[in-house]
């Protein structure tokens, strides 16, 4: 297979018509890639296990951020098989190609919502958190199905809601309670909320069936995930993306460094011998192209 690099074409914007996926999130996200890399494995099992991958395969990973799963795909379907990797983001593709090396792997920098693939092509569609942010979930999900073969299958995680999402609705709660503290006016969640745009099993059902998969399923999953084992580590990597990231976006310094030493506490009085583990609430979801 060759490799190959395309054209962004429309790049995905937030409800506010902010791209979703800017350089300035780009980079908050690749400047931890390796505990991030360490911290999500365990959803990495769970799709995989579900996946089934096998050699021969073609596999499409959509949103592939620093590659970790397209890599794990090639693994699980070389020599014969193959697997494209498709990110919106450029920074991303470019630390994916440097990271995972295998140079059988086609990585493509485009919008998987409109990204004009070969029809018919896929065995399986894999993704991890990488599907949440289409402008036009329906019609990304459709544009997948299409590059999909008749009865191939579409796997990925999707986050469930934020208080269902312990990695995410538990630090969230301390730095709201934080801010509360300090009398800080805050922009009430979602200000990021297009995270959370699949976090409920009957809106993923709709999605997709309105998109042309069948055989729905979903399986929320609550195994722990492990922060980085130092507190204050642990603290300032929730700091660095995600629903905390967001709220505090604009705050003072002494607000985030409140918030920052409010996680600290709360994170040591959760370590036990295995680390921090937070509960992950995740959705892997498996459906079928008809
Ligand atoms: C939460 S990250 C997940 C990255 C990777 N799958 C992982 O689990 O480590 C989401 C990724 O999806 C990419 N992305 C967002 N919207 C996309 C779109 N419409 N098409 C392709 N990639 C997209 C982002 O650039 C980002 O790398």
């Amino acid at each position: 297979m060759s490799q190959g690099t395309s054209g962004v074409d429309s790049p995905a914007t937030s409800p506010c018509g902010q791209p979703v996926w800017d350089e300035d999130r780009a980079a908050r996200w690749l400047a931890t890639a390796d505990a991030r890399e360490r911290q999500l494995r365990p959803v990495s099992d769970a799709l995989f296990d579900r996946a089934s991958l096998q050699p021969g395969e073609r596999v499409l990973d959509v949103g592939v951020g620093t590659g970790p799963t397209t890599g794990q795909a090639w693994e699980a379907v070389r020599p014969d098989g193959s697997v494209t990797g498709i990110d919106i983001a450029p920074p991303m593709i470019a630390a994916a190609r440097q990271r995972v090396t295998a140079s059988e792997i086609e990585w493509i920098v485009g919008d998987a919502a409109s990204y004009d693939f070969p029809p018919k092509t896929y065995d399986a569609v894999i993704s991890r958190f990488g599907v949440m942010f289409f402008a036009d979930p329906v019609a990304g999900f459709r544009n997948l199905g299409e590059a999909t073969r008749p009865d191939g299958r579409l796997i990925m995680t999707v986050w469930s809601q934020l208080y269902a999402t312990g990695l995410f609705g538990i630090p969230y709660t301390v730095a709201t309670t934080t801010l509360h503290r300090l009398g800080v006016e805050y922009q009430g969640f979602p200000p990021d909320g297009i995270l959370f745009s699949l976090d409920q099993p009957k809106t993923i059902r709709e999605v997709l069936n309105a998109a042309g998969w069948a055989d729905i399923e979903t399986t929320v999953d609550n195994r722990p995930i492990y922060l980085p084992p130092d507190p204050l580590a642990a603290a300032k990597m929730t700091m660095a993306s995600g629903p905390v990231q967001s709220l505090l976006e604009g705050q003072p310094e002494m607000v985030r460094a409140e918030v920052e030493s409010a996680l600290t506490v709360d994170y040591r009085h959760r370590q036990d011998e295995s680390g921090i583990g937070l509960p992950a609430g995740f959705i892997v979801v498996a459906a079928r192209r008809s």
